[in-house]
C-alpha cells in the first residue's frame, strides 16, 4: 500500500493507513491506538482524520480488546487522580443524562453521609439535558472550580465534592468529543463508552455506579442499545480494576417534578429534608445502595441517612465548602405562565424529550458551550402520569427571565401530556429497569 505525507519522519504509522483498517473493518493493534490517540492529541494526526477515523468506527465498531486499549490510551493522554490516601473508600456514580435528573445532589451527601467519600467530578448541560455544575451554580456563591487540593481536602473533610473536572483529565477526550460533536460521530457505543469510562478511570474512584438512561428523554432511547453501551461501560470499568455496575432506568417521563437549574436544587432540598418526589427518592435511594455495595459497606442503610438528617448535614457542609450559602434563597424567575389541563380524565403520558426541550427554550439550558443559562428558568409539574386531573387545572408552571420564550416552549410541549378518559391507567413501566454487572 502507497504512503502518504509522511512530514514526520519518526512517526511508526501512518495515519491514512489505520482508517484505512477501520474502514475495511479491520481489527486496529494496540500500537496502532495507543499512537493515532497520542498523535492526534499532539496534533500530528489532523482532525479530517480522525473525523473518517471516528466515522469508521461508528459505521464497523470495536470489539472488546480495541475498546479497552482505546479507553486506556485516552487515560494516558493526561493525569490520573489518586484517592488512596483517604481514610475513606471512594464511590462515584455517571448517568448518561436525563430531564430533571438532579440525583447527583440528593445522592452525594447522602452516600458520604454513609461513611463513603464521593469525588464527583461533573460537567455542563448541552442541548435538552441539564448539567450538575450548571444547577448547583444556581446556589448564591458557589463555585465549581477546584484544585486538586483542595478537592482532597474537601472529600477528607465533608466527604463529598462535586466539581468541574480540571483540564488535566483525559485532554485526548475533551479534543475527540468536540470534534465528534460536529461530524455526526456522537452516536458510535465504542466512542461513548470510553470516552466516559476515561474520564471516570482518570478520577481514581474505587467503585462506579452508572445510571444508563432509556426512553424519549435519554441520548439512547432504544433499550437494546442502552444494555450494550451499559455492559460495555461495565466490562471497561471491570478491566481496570474500578468495580463498576450499571442500572439501566427509565427516562421516558422526567424525574420528579422539577427541570431547571434552581428549581431541581430546591426539590434535591426537599428530598435531603426527608420528602420530595417518591421517584426522585427511589432513584437517589437504589443508586447510594449501590455505590455503598461497591466500596464494601453494605452494613448501612443509606434511607436511614436520608430520614434522619445526616445526608443534609453533609449537603450544607459542601456547599458552604465551596463557598455557598446553603441558606440563601434561590433565584426565581422573573415571569411565570401555566399550561391547563386540555380536558377531564387521567395523565397517561408525559413525554421526558418534550419537558427537556421546554426547559431548555425558557433558558435553563444552552445551545452553544459559551451561552450563559438561567438560573431561574425551567418547568415545574404538577401532575404525574396517573393523576386524575379536570379541564383546566393547572398542569405545569413555565419559569423564565425573557417571557418572549413562552411561545417556543409551549410549542415545544404540544404534544407533551396525554390525558386520557377518566379511569384510563398509564402503561406499567419500572423506574429501575436492570441491573448490569461484570459478567
Ligand atoms: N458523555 C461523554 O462524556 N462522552 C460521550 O461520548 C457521550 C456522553
Amino acid at each position: 500500500m502507497a504512503q502518504h505525507h509522511h512530514d514526520e519522519q519518526h512517526e511508526p504509522f501512518d495515519a491514512v493507513d489505520v482508517i484505512r483498517t477501520k474502514r475495511d473493518r479491520g481489527r486496529l493493534s494496540p500500537e496502532e491506538i495507543d499512537w493515532v490517540v497520542d498523535a492526534y492529541t499532539r496534533g500530528v494526526v489532523a482532525d479530517e482524520q480522525m473525523s473518517a477515523l471516528a466515522m469508521a468506527i461508528l459505521l464497523n465498531g470495536m470489539d472488546r480488546a480495541e475498546i479497552s486499549r482505546w479507553t486506556a490510551a485516552m487515560i494516558a493522554s493526561g493525569e490520573r487522580m489518586e484517592f488512596s490516601r483517604l481514610t475513606r473508600p471512594t464511590a462515584d456514580k455517571h448517568s448518561t443524562g436525563g430531564v430533571g435528573d438532579k440525583i447527583t445532589l440528593p445522592l452525594a451527601p447522602l452516600v458520604a453521609a454513609c461513611g463513603v467519600a464521593v469525588p464527583q467530578l461533573s460537567g455542563r448541560g448541552l442541548g435538552h439535558t441539564g448539567g450538575t455544575l450548571d444547577k448547583l451554580e444556581a446556589i448564591p456563591g458557589w463555585r465549581a472550580a477546584l484544585t486538586n487540593a483542595e478537592m482532597m481536602a474537601q472529600l477528607e473533610d465533608v466527604g463529598a465534592v462535586i466539581c468541574q473536572a480540571g483540564s488535566g483529565l483525559a485532554p485526548a477526550d475533551r479534543k475527540l468529543y468536540a470534534l465528534r460533536d460536529v461530524t455526526g460521530t456522537v452516536e458510535a457505543i465504542p466512542l461513548i463508552a470510553s470516552s466516559i469510562m476515561s474520564k471516570k478511570i482518570a478520577e481514581g474512584t474505587g467503585a462506579l455506579v452508572l445510571d444508563v438512561k432509556v426512553g424519549s428523554g435519554a441520548f439512547m432511547k432504544d433499550e437494546g442499545q442502552a444494555r450494550e453501551l451499559a455492559r460495555t461501560m461495565v466490562a471497561l470499568g471491570t478491566d481496570a480494576g474500578v468495580r463498576t455496575v450499571a442500572l439501566l432506568t427509565d427516562m421516558s417521563t422526567p424525574l420528579g417534578l422539577t427541570a431547571g437549574n434552581a428549581l431541581e436544587v430546591r426539590e434535591s432540598v426537599e428530598v435531603l429534608a426527608g420528602g420530595g418526589p417518591a421517584d426522585v427518592v427511589e432513584l437517589t435511594v437504589a443508586l447510594a445502595r449501590e455505590m455503598l455495595e461497591g466500596a464494601g459497606r453494605t452494613d448501612v442503610d443509606p434511607a436511614d441517612a436520608l430520614r434522619d438528617g445526616r445526608a443534609m448535614d453533609v449537603w450544607r457542609r459542601m456547599i458552604a465548602a465551596q463557598g455557598g450559602d446553603p441558606g440563601a434563597p434561590l433565584p426565581v424567575a422573573r415571569h411565570q405562565e401555566q399550561v391547563l389541563a386540555p380536558a377531564d380524565g387521567v395523565v397517561v403520558g408525559l413525554d421526558a424529550l418534550a419537558v427537556g426541550v421546554a426547559a431548555w427554550r425558557l433558558g435553563a439550558g444552552r445551545a452553544r458551550k459559551e451561552d450563559p443559562v438561567q438560573a431561574g428558568a425551567g418547568v415545574e409539574l404538577h401532575a404525574r402520569p396517573g393523576a386524575v386531573v379536570r379541564a383546566g387545572e393547572v398542569l405545569m408552571t413555565l419559569h423564565t427571565d425573557t417571557p418572549e420564550r413562552f411561545d417556543r416552549a409551549r410549542a415545544a410541549l404540544a404534544e407533551a401530556v396525554t390525558v386520557a378518559p377518566e379511569g384510563s391507567r398509564p402503561p406499567e413501566r419500572p423506574l429501575v429497569i436492570d441491573r448490569i454487572a461484570a459478567d
